[in-house]
């Protein structure tokens, strides 16, 4: 019996080798870069027997040249030396080792004086297919043509994989490697090659993906190897994801997600990988999490532009906060979750964290288009004295602390609004408004209390059935009975959601959210406006520049019982979006120098009201009161 299912299965492999040799790219060094070249030809040049290309011939092997495009009267010197500062100044991968050839498109003439470069123009020496201006490398003896993607390598370890396309509409796990200590190698092509348009808004921006998203080609490993290993890679890209690849994104890779995008503290809770290295301060601190890899990645990595998380709970507008990061929670349902792990279909929604105001509308008037835009904002600032701090009211913010950012920042967009804050007490409102509106009693109890238990019932009630108890089975019946490694975290909450009988539990959660949506927005935010869609902006402070060292142990996880303000567009299923402020200096623990660590601000407003936050963050960056943030230790000192 086995030895005749072995020789099937030898069989079997033999055969599939037989019928499929695959060729992944190859990778090609010039100067101190190395660069990945896809197996396919991007073009070919058709040498045929013109005079220019006999330059060309002379050369064995791969010939890095770079394409210009000529206006209608020609191409010269200084065209050239346009072209080059150009290139430079908006492209990471083309670089002057790509000038041994020059790819000339023109209809007019070309004059390019003293270059012992190869020069080819478009009418002498065709292509079967556009060749964008940017760096490429061609086969001197095929005229194959290849695009040259930068190898990158992934220092803040904050990816799963990089990924290339397949040639199949899909993606493919970029097999290679450059030097470095641990890390993994991401491909970027040039951003030459792109230019965005209506239709393709995202042209050329690269994007990398939480790994709870299917990807066509890839398997989703939700953080867990065991998880990882047993699924199959996916036939279908999840729509929220294919959308940006119609827009024109560039998929570069997987990032890491906290087990099962549940809440995991840096280091200790990340047993199956090693969690991403946050780039602000002196480099050792948590990168929050879950969405951990996309706002590890782009608060580091100035190659990359957008990184999709997910927040069930604040899993994007944590990382955005501790990473120092533009991120987003939208309204609840703005982009559909298909082909996306689920934590709880009540709360989850898809996110994006990126370094640029301008770049978050972009993207987001992409993502969410079934949604209004607004170019008018609202003018009622609200101000919850009981968050920010009573300390606030009664003290002027003192320079060099997080209130007197927020103040500063706050003071701008009131003179940007025209408008003056509303201060309110979130404790003193509910306190005296909730009973009028909502069934609650009288004096009803604290929303610390009220909402406790609320977030934790629901989606630990939705996790256990929809991911815990089918993957656990399916793995058992793979691996004759064993379970699954799980990582505390998870584990915690799995184990807390089996201990609730769902029909019991349930309906008085929804009740009391449902109450605490209705009573949010409409006494605090105060409905909707016909012109700025919100008629509030609610504001409420993210981090404050304080380190949480990833190299400190905690007690074990715990389930998420509380009501912070975190969880108030949880609950109301608003927008709630995180804005860097500034920097504020620490004494590092590990360097026994001053570092800076962000301090971040929330805005929420009215449900389906994104697309007037994005406006206006891109207006308020126009106007110099936002800034896009830098990567590395700092965001903007
Ligand atoms: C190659 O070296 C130059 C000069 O040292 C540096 O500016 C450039 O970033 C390096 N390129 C890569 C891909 O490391
Ligand atoms: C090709 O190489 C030969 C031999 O080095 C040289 O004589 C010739 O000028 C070269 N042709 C071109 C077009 O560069
Ligand atoms: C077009 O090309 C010609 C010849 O190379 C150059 O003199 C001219 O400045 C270019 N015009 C523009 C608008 O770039
Ligand atoms: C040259 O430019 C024209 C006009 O933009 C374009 O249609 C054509 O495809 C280009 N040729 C190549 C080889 O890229
Ligand atoms: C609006 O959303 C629905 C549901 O996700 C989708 O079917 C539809 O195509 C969307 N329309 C546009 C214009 O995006
Ligand atoms: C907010 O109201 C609560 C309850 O009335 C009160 O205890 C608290 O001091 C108030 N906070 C501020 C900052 O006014
Ligand atoms: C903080 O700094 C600003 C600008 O330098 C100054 O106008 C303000 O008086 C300072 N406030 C305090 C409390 O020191
Ligand atoms: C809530 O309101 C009641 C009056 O209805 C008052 O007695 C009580 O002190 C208030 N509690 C808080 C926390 O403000
Ligand atoms: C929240 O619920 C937990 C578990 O029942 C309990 O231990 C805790 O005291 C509660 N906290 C509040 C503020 O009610
Ligand atoms: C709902 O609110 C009631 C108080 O009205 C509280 O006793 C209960 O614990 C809350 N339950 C949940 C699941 O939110
Ligand atoms: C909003 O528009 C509707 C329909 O045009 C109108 O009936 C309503 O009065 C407007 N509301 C406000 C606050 O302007
Ligand atoms: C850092 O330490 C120095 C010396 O103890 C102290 O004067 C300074 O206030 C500290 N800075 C911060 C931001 O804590």
């Amino acid at each position: 019996m086995l030895f005749t299912a072995l020789l099937v299965l030898v069989a079997g492999a033999a055969c599939a080798r037989a019928q499929s040799p695959a060729l992944t790219g190859s990778t090609y060094t010039l100067g101190n870069a190395t660069y990945w070249l896809s197996p396919t030809p991007a073009s070919q040049l058709s040498l045929g027997n013109s005079s220019e290309v006999s330059a060309l011939q002379n050369h064995t092997g791969l010939v890095p040249f770079t394409v210009v495009v000529a206006n209608s009267t020609g191409f010269n010197d200084s065209d050239l030396s346009a072209a080059i500062t150009s290139y430079q100044a908006t492209d990471d991968v083309w670089d002057t080792a790509f000038m041994a050839g020059l790819y000339i498109n023109t209809t007019g003439n070309a004059s390019i004086s003293n270059s012992s470069a190869v020069v080819l123009t478009s009418s002498g020496t065709p292509a079967s297919t556009p060749l964008p201006p940017g760096p490429y490398l061609v086969d001197p003896v095929s005229g194959n043509v290849f695009q040259p993607w930068l190898l990158q390598q992934d220092i803040n370890e904050a990816f799963v994989y990089g990924v290339v396309p397949n040639g199949n509409g899909g993606y493919m796990e970029l097999d290679t490697r450059i030097a470095g200590m641990s890390t993994l190698t991401v491909a970027v092509p040039s951003r030459l090659y792109f230019t965005p348009t209506p239709a393709q808004p995202l042209a050329g921006m690269r994007l990398a993906v939480k790994d709870i998203y299917d990807v066509q080609g890839l398997r989703t490993g939700c953080g867990n190897r065991a998880f990882f290993a047993l699924y199959p890679p996916k036939n279908a890209s999840a729509p929220a994801v294919q959308r940006l690849l119609d827009g024109g994104a560039v998929l570069v890779g997987k990032t890491k997600a906290s087990q099962f995008a549940n809440g995991e503290t840096a280091t200790a809770d990340w047993v199956d990988q090693h969690a991403p290295f946050n780039p602000r301060g002196e480099g050792y601190q948590d990168a929050g999490a879950s969405s951990t890899g996309s706002g590890a990645g782009v608060a580091a990595y100035p190659w990359l532009d957008f990184g999709v998380g997910s927040d069930t709970g604040g899993s994007v507008r944590s990382p955005a906060s501790v990473d120092g990061l533009y991120g987003n929670r939208p309204s609840q349902d703005a982009v559909p979750l298909t082909g996306v792990m689920p934590l709880s279909p009540v709360f989850d929604t898809a996110g994006v964290l990126t370094r640029d105001a301008k770049k978050w509308k972009t993207f987001g008037d992409w993502w969410l288009q079934n949604f209004t835009q607004y170019n008018q904002y609202p003018k009622r600032i609200l101000f919850p004295t009981d968050i920010f701090g009573s300390s606030y009211l009664n003290t002027a913010p003192q320079n060099g602390t997080a209130d007197a950012m927020f103040n500063t920042f706050i003071q701008k967009l009131e003179g940007f609004l025209n408008t003056s804050r509303t201060e309110i007490n979130m404790t003193s409102l509910w306190n005296t408004t909730s009973p009028i509106i909502a069934n609650v009693s009288n004096p009803p109890p604290p929303l610390t209390e009220y909402l406790n238990t609320t977030y934790a019932f629901i989606a630990f009630t939705d996790q256990v059935p929809l991911v815990a108890d089918p993957f656990i089975a399916d793995y058992q019946a793979a691996h004759n009975g064993d379970t699954p490694f799980i990582d505390p975290s998870p584990l915690e909450r799995w184990t807390f959601g089996r201990s609730l009988d769902p029909a019991q539990v349930r309906p008085p959660a929804f009740t009391n959210k449902t109450v605490f949506l209705n009573w949010f927005r409409g006494q605090v935010l105060g409905g909707a406006d016909n012109e700025t869609c919100s008629h509030s902006l609610f504001l409420y402070p993210q981090s404050v520049g304080t380190p949480n060292y990833r190299n400190k142990y905690f007690g074990p996880p715990t389930s998420p019982y509380n009501f912070i303000p975190l969880r108030i567009a949880v609950h109301a299923g608003t927008p709630d979006f995180v804005l860097p402020i500034g920097d504020l200096p620490y004494n590092s623990t590990v360097t026994g120098t001053q570092k800076f660590l962000p301090v971040t601000l929330s805005v929420i407003a009215q449900a389906g009201c994104d697309l007037m936050l994005f406006s206006l963050f891109a207006a308020l960056q126009d106007a110099g009161i936002l800034s896009p943030v830098k990567t590395g230790p700092t965001m903007f000192v």
